[in-house]
């Protein structure tokens, strides 16, 4: 299946088939030169099945995890291009979740002023989120994203296989992401999480295309792509203060959702599907310790959040609540 993120000079288009990364010359030049980017927690069988059919590929390993979403780790990567002699007719692949794509993609966008991307997302979480949309960034300590571009890929490239090597707690966290999509935009979305058998392909392209029609509306952030924040304020919150624990990004989403969903029958469907994911109930907290990851969240700049509420899924109210109100909502609960 093929979707077209419309964005002028900058379109490009999304793949999305099983078996999609065992045919890569159906969508890229394997005759190109490519640096593979990838981190060591990707199987290396999705390497290796790249390679074996690109005629002049190398590969490019980091250290998984979000803390090696880095400048340290950029500055790796650029240097072994520099290395390699790559020019400004050459491209990267990245291959990996989000922690890759966001790292090799601002690597692209500036190595030589910009090279041709090209996104192979292979967790769940990439596939129907973070793979399309143009934003790639690395950390500085613990400010997230903080230094970044907005770079389109020349393609993304989704073969749902992948998910079969990816730690199914991985699958299940990554999935909240696209309930979010459906609970905002699309109830038919929303349905696919409660049939007995579960499609990753239709909910992935599904949701995909739900991201893109958001970023051709809105490619640089300015409005409409706030929305994707359901859920977030207090996931982010409940992510900080329990980092301990520690619960997936997506997990936290999950619970997080609750708290802005305003019809009680919608809100015992997500609890069933939450309940299927085996998302973990929202921990007892403190409704203050809370308010403070969210303040610090806004960096202490503004004195009220964007939040975004759902009543009738598919559809979203979006309001500025100041912390007052934020704490009424935390007070009252997620249940
Ligand atoms: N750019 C955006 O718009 C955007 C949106 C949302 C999130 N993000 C970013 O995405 C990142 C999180 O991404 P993520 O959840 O994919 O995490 P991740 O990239 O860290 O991947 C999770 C783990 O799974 C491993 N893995 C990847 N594919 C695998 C596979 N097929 N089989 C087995 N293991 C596999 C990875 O090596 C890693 O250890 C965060 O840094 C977040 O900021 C970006
Ligand atoms: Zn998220």
């Amino acid at each position: 299946m093929k979707l077209e993120v419309q964005l002028k000079e900058h379109s490009y288009p999304i793949w999305i088939g099983q078996k999609a990364l065992s045919h890569i010359a159906d969508y890229i030049d394997p005759g190109r030169r490519y640096a593979i980017v990838t981190d060591d927690h990707v199987p290396r069988q999705w390497v290796d099945l790249l390679i074996e059919q690109l005629e002049n590929a190398c590969v490019i390993s980091f250290e998984h995890g979000e803390k090696n979403k880095s400048l340290k780790t950029y500055e790796y990567v650029q240097e072994q291009l520099i290395e390699k002699r790559f020019g400004r007719k050459d491209a990267v692949i990245a291959l990996g979740g989000g922690v890759v794509g966001d790292l090799a993609g601002f690597v692209a966008a500036t190595y030589m002023r910009g090279i041709d991307f090209y996104n192979i997302p292979t967790t769940l979480l990439s596939q129907v989120d973070s793979s399309v949309g143009g934003k790639v960034a690395v950390d500085m300590g613990t400010v997230k994203n903080i230094i970044g571009a907005f770079y389109q890929p020349k393609a993304v490239i989704i073969d749902p296989d992948t998910l079969s090597t990816l730690d199914p707690r991985q699958v299940r966290s990554g999935a909240m992401e696209a309930l979010k999509m459906g609970l905002i935009l699309d109830e038919e979305l929303v349905k696919e999480f409660e049939k007995d058998q579960l499609d990753y392909e239709t909910i992935i392209a599904r949701s995909i295309d739900l991201k893109r029609m958001i970023v051709e509306n809105d490619e640089k952030e300015l409005g409409q792509r706030a929305i994707l924040n359901f859920g977030h304020t207090i996931g982010h919150a409940i992510e900080g203060a329990y980092a301990q624990v520690p619960y997936y990004h997506g997990e936290c989403v999950g619970m997080g959702m609750l708290f802005f969903i305003e019809d009680e029958k919608l809100k015992e469907r997500v609890r069933a599907i939450l309940d299927r994911f085996e998302i973990p109930s929202v921990p007892d907290y403190d409704p203050d310790t809370l308010l403070s990851y969210i303040v610090h969240d806004k960096k202490g700049s503004a004195d009220s959040v964007k939040t975004i509420r759902v009543r009738k899924a598919g559809s979203y109210a979006m309001q500025d609540m100041t912390y007052d109100e934020i704490r009424t909502v935390l007070l009252r609960g997620g249940v």
